[in-house]
């Protein structure tokens, strides 16, 4: 079976440059951007009235100077929240970013997105899939897309939207469950995005002998990484795609 013919980056900046800028924001793709990043990871998931937003958590309280759950937030409420002075005086006016806003700006940048659907506790996949793929599949080319998520309905979902030649899945791991053939198999996966410190060397040789790509979550330390790219990982998601830049081409000379 064949796949998207995407060129995977070896580094996708976590959240944007999340080690630079606040989480998930515009200004965090900006940041990877300029710092020599081609593609970024990013979370979606719905306000409370149906508006797909670039957001992690359930609610806004360690991201913004507010309070509350994204369940029962509209969007007019959402923009009244401040979410970059929680992370620096000079972010201090960022607005939470829509995912259309955030396609837009991929769009501008040329930037590739791995694409987390973020299904919180108590939250319906179905209605986030629905809302969430035809738009990004009308705004990107596949080359540029993978879609992820731990949860395996949403992905099972994902799957009704794009046959596995125009539509890039990634399933996420914590750590590598026995079965993690079948539940690769079942929506016909083309990465596997591991939790670094829990990736086995014998796990990661089975994964590439299967044809996965292997992305991996989230070193931040770039020589404690060291022995997974010889292990046939392709890109690391990174907080700090800067470090590991410096470091990968100080290696190289
Ligand atoms: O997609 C990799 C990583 O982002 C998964 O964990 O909690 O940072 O979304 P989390
Ligand atoms: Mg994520």
């Amino acid at each position: 079976m064949t796949h998207p013919a995407i060129t995977l980056p070896a580094l996708i900046a976590h959240r944007g440059y999340s080690a630079a800028a606040p989480e998930n924001t515009l200004t965090a793709v900006r940041a990877a951007y300029e710092a020599g990043t081609t593609w970024v990871e990013l979370d979606v998931q719905l306000l409370g009235d149906g508006t797909p937003v670039i957001w992690h958590d359930s609610d806004v309280n360690r991201c913004s100077d507010g309070r509350g759950e994204l369940a029962t937030m509209t969007w007019q409420q959402a923009q009244c929240l401040d979410v970059g002075s929680w992370f620096g005086d000079s972010f201090t006016g960022e607005r939470m970013a829509s995912l259309e806003a955030m396609l837009a700006l991929l769009n501008e940048l040329d930037m590739g997105v791995n694409l987390e659907i973020k299904v919180n506790k108590g939250r319906d996949p179905i209605a986030l899939v629905d809302t969430v793929m035809p738009q990004v599949l009308s705004a990107l080319p596949a080359e540029r897309l993978i879609v992820s998520s731990f949860d395996r309905t949403a992905l099972a979902h994902c799957r009704h939207f794009a046959p596995q030649e125009s539509l890039a899945l990634g399933v996420l791991f914590g750590s590598t469950p026995k079965d993690w053939r079948n539940q690769c198999e079942a929506v016909g996966a083309y990465s596997i995005h591991s939790h670094w410190p829990r990736l086995k060397r014998t796990q990661a040789d089975a994964m590439r002998r299967d044809g996965y790509q292997i992305l991996c979550y989230t070193p931040n330390d770039p020589s404690a990484f060291d022995s997974h790219w010889t292990w046939g990982v392709s890109s690391a998601i990174t907080d700090e795609p800067e470090a590991f830049l410096r470091y990968l081409g100080h290696r190289r000379q």
